[in-house]
């Protein structure tokens, strides 16, 4: 069965959605629709069958299996409250910049038996899943403290850098710990003098005496998506902006050292938009949304809010 896929957004991120749709053999895009007719056809040359709109209104949903959308921000709880009445959706992160309509959203999901799903790319990476299952197995002994440093992206005028980046870690959070944490604190700020506050440090505390650190920030010269995942006898460190080697794990010589040794793990580097795209597949055709099902969106934006 061939899934048939609306796109709304077709900027900097819809383009990477489109080109994942367009390789996985269970989808196909049926159409496109932004606003902007130069983004139409840039977006004509890579999907000449596909039809194309300037509004959304436009997608006849009788013939659409799956909406994204990958509009700004402020666009997502609208056009996704319009949709989930027929249709499964993806939306772009963050879902809504407000907890009340975030729920408001599952509860339409549920009613309407529609799936929603939300793009937090990295929960669908090989890195963070290499991390996970360490965690849950408890190879390197207790987890102690993680330091989350989140730099440079486009600028955005709908959502301050913690919407917007900050959603990532917590994402990855709630992904791997399957908790939330019992103390908020953020301090947050413009460093240049935009609409939105561009730099964030944030401090969490959760269960078992687990320290948080995270660093957001847009101005920044160069890009750095690093996070380091301190163990009782190991730091693991993942760098998603390594090509391949994302993973690396630095075992403590004996319990007393401060020296490592560096071990550099295989781990599956296939695009976490694909495997996205694989788990919206096998979700439909199944009819779970596991990940999602328990209220994963409430509750990083509960936690988002009191950042
Ligand atoms: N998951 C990720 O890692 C990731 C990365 C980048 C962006 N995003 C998210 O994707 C969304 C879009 O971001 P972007 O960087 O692609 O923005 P963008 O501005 O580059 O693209 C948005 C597109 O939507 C179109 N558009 C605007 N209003 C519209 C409307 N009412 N109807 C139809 N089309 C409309 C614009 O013309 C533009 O082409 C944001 O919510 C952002 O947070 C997610």
């Amino acid at each position: 069965m061939i899934y048939k896929v609306a796109l709304i957004g077709y900027g900097y991120w819809g383009p990477k959605l489109a080109r994942n749709f367009l390789n996985s053999n269970n989808f196909e895009i049926s159409c496109i629709v932004d606003k902007s007719l130069n983004n139409l056809n840039k977006a004509k040359k890579i999907f000449p069958t596909s039809k194309f709109y300037q509004n959304h209104k436009m997608i006849n949903v009788n013939e659409i299996d799956l909406v994204v959308i990958c509009s700004p921000t402020k666009f997502h709880y609208e056009m996704a409250k319009f949709f989930l009445k027929s249709n499964h959706v993806l939306v772009e992160k963050p879902l809504s910049l407000n907890l009340k309509k975030v729920a408001e959203l599952e509860r339409w999901s549920k009613k309407n038996n529609k799936l929603l799903f939300v793009d937090y790319p990295f929960i669908f990476s090989g890195s963070i899943n290499f991390v996970y299952k360490i965690i849950k197995n408890k190879k390197f002994g207790k987890l102690l403290e993680i330091e989350s440093f989140r730099e440079q992206a486009p600028i955005r005028n709908d959502a301050n850098v913690v919407w917007d980046l900050g959603v990532h870690d917590i994402s990855i959070l709630k992904y791997i710990l399957n908790s939330n944490p019992i103390m908020v604190r953020g301090l947050k700020y413009n460093t240049a003098k935009i609409k939105m506050k561009d730099t964030a440090y944030i401090n969490l505390l959760y269960k078992n005496n687990l320290k948080v650190f995270i660093k957001n920030s847009w101005i920044s010269p160069t890009k750095i998506r690093l996070i380091k995942f301190k163990f009782q006898n190991a730091i693991i460190t993942c760098d998603e902006n390594e090509p391949l080697y994302k993973i690396k794990i630095y075992k403590k010589d004996n319990k007393n050292s401060s020296r490592y040794k560096l071990e550099i793990p295989d781990i599956d580097i296939s695009e976490p938009l694909y495997n996205l795209v694989n788990y919206i597949y096998k979700s439909i055709k199944k009819k779970q949304n596991p990940i999602f099902d328990k209220n994963f969106n409430v509750s990083i934006t509960k936690v988002l809010e009191k950042i």
